[in-house]
């Protein structure tokens, strides 16, 4: 087995096929058991993807016409990646990289030609990219002009973090330990990592470790949830004898949250539309020993699952376009379209209209996105808001007008306040982009 060449069928299946690099890497592990070759050919194809950008603009100065064997195209990609990102020794990058193309003679040649003109052209083909925006940040056109639009001071920054690996982090599940008591845990197995200060639940880990090697993990002690994800739980003011409603749950991260925070709730229904995912919220909650009603149903059609019985909270974590979350998922770069945005508006919309009715009066629902488009937050809340009467935005921190204490971002001071609701901006305090907004029934 060739990992170059594992690495760039996977590449092939995300930049030919739009299938997302998670699926396509699980596909490939099926037939691969060595944790080393595992982790190169992921680091292979994150890396070609979070520089995708600039390595296509490169290898368009190597060749004459663009290449049609989307195979080969994510061969010199690969080749590309490893001369300019990685530690590989230059000809073993190159004969390991030609090597993969054993079966098509001609790419063998054209491969070779184009990893050594970059050896040797190396600084001024860099510096050809470095004047051109979208190779220099690594992101397609459309995508930079509307980071800029919605974020012109803050553009260039969100547009570096989406480049960065992101950290790992932790949220301790507080029903069954302290933040404090893991972080010893963790010191015994010399994994070294930080309590996030204003979010109780959250650790930071120096560096990612497989989860395995997670002290009590199998047993539910801990999960993997950025930072920002781990602020809805306390967000929704959670008290024993609520009826909650998780209405785009899967794979159930803020589910389990929430049922670790509040014990006594005297429900929680986890609603998603996808079957499949919402399997991953059972096995999720099955680690955790937790329990909730899943439902597998459309959220924009209440009447096809709900039983008439209204909710003291609803968290909406809308389906959204993820770009909060391109550091982790840096195929979005690839796979979203300028179009979708206005799709996902309408889909946010339609779900936000449909559920309100399920919201009892004096309760409060959450409405959140991993986006950092102000048209799927703040201008989607502003038009909800003016569109219901009964419909009030209730404050995100305890000392910004009346409204419930909140544990999670008590002390906290995390996110930018826009028109409605508080923008986390990718990066900040290390945090995927995020956006929460609190809506209370009058
Ligand atoms: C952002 S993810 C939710 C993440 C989840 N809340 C968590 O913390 O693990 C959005 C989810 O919305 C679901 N979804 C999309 N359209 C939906 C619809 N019309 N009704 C219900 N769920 C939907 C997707 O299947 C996806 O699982």
């Amino acid at each position: 087995m060739n990992t170059r060449l594992v690495a760039a069928r996977v590449l092939s299946r995300v930049l030919q096929d739009g299938q997302s690099l998670t699926a396509a890497l699980d596909n490939a592990f099926l037939t691969i058991d060595s944790g080393k070759d595992r982790a190169f050919i992921q680091a292979l194809c994150y890396g070609v993807c979070r520089q995708y950008h600039r390595l296509d603009f490169i290898l368009s100065q190597l060749l004459d016409k663009p290449l049609k064997d989307a195979d080969v195209k994510a061969l010199a990609l690969v080749g590309l990646y490893q001369l300019k990102f990685m530690r590989v020794k230059p000809h073993a990058a190159v004969s390991e990289t030609v090597l993969a193309a054993r079966k098509k003679p001609w790419a063998k040649s054209l491969l070779n030609a184009v990893l050594r003109t970059y050896l040797r052209e190396q600084e001024g083909l860099e510096h050809k990219a470095d004047k051109c925006q979208v190779a220099a940040l690594s992101h397609p056109d459309w995508l930079i002009k509307q980071i800029e639009q919605d974020w012109p001071e803050q553009a260039l920054t969100i547009l570096q973090e989406n480049n960065q690996q992101p950290p790992m982090v932790l949220r301790v599940n507080l029903a069954k330990t302290s933040s404090e008591h893991y972080l010893q845990l963790l010191g015994e197995q010399d994994i070294a990592a930080e309590v996030v200060g204003f979010c109780p639940s959250a650790i930071k880990l120096e560096k990612p470790v497989p989860v395995d090697s997670l002290p009590g993990f199998a047993d539910g002690l801990v999960s993997v949830q950025d930072t920002a994800a781990q602020l809805a739980a306390g967000l929704l003011d959670l008290q024993p004898g609520q009826r909650v409603l998780d209405v785009c749950a899967a794979p159930g991260g803020k589910a389990a949250h929430i049922l670790e925070s509040q014990a006594q709730l005297k429900e929680l229904v986890a609603v998603d539309i996808d079957e499949s995912r919402m399997r991953r919220v059972s096995e999720n909650l099955q680690r955790l020993g937790l329990q909730a009603k899943l439902v597998v149903g459309d959220a924009a059609n209440p009447s096809s699952w709900w039983d008439g019985k209204p909710f003291d909270r609803i968290l909406l974590d809308a389906p959204c376009s993820a770009l909060g979350v391109i550091r982790r998922h840096p195929d979005i770069k690839l796979l979203r379209r300028a179009e979708d945005i206005g799709q996902l508006q309408v889909l946010q919309k339609s779900i936000l209209h449909a559920i309100w009715p399920l919201l009892a009066p004096g309760g409060l629902l959450l409405y959140a996105t991993c986006s950092i488009l102000k048209q799927e937050n703040e201008q989607q809340v502003q038009a909800f808001l003016a569109e219901h009467n009964d419909a009030v935005e209730l404050p995100l921190f305890p000392n910004s007008g009346s409204g419930t204490a909140i544990p999670c971002s008590e002390a906290a001071d995390w996110g930018t306040a826009g028109v409605c609701g508080r923008q986390i901006l990718t990066g900040e305090s290390a945090m995927d982009g995020f956006y929460y907004a609190r809506i209370g029934k009058q």
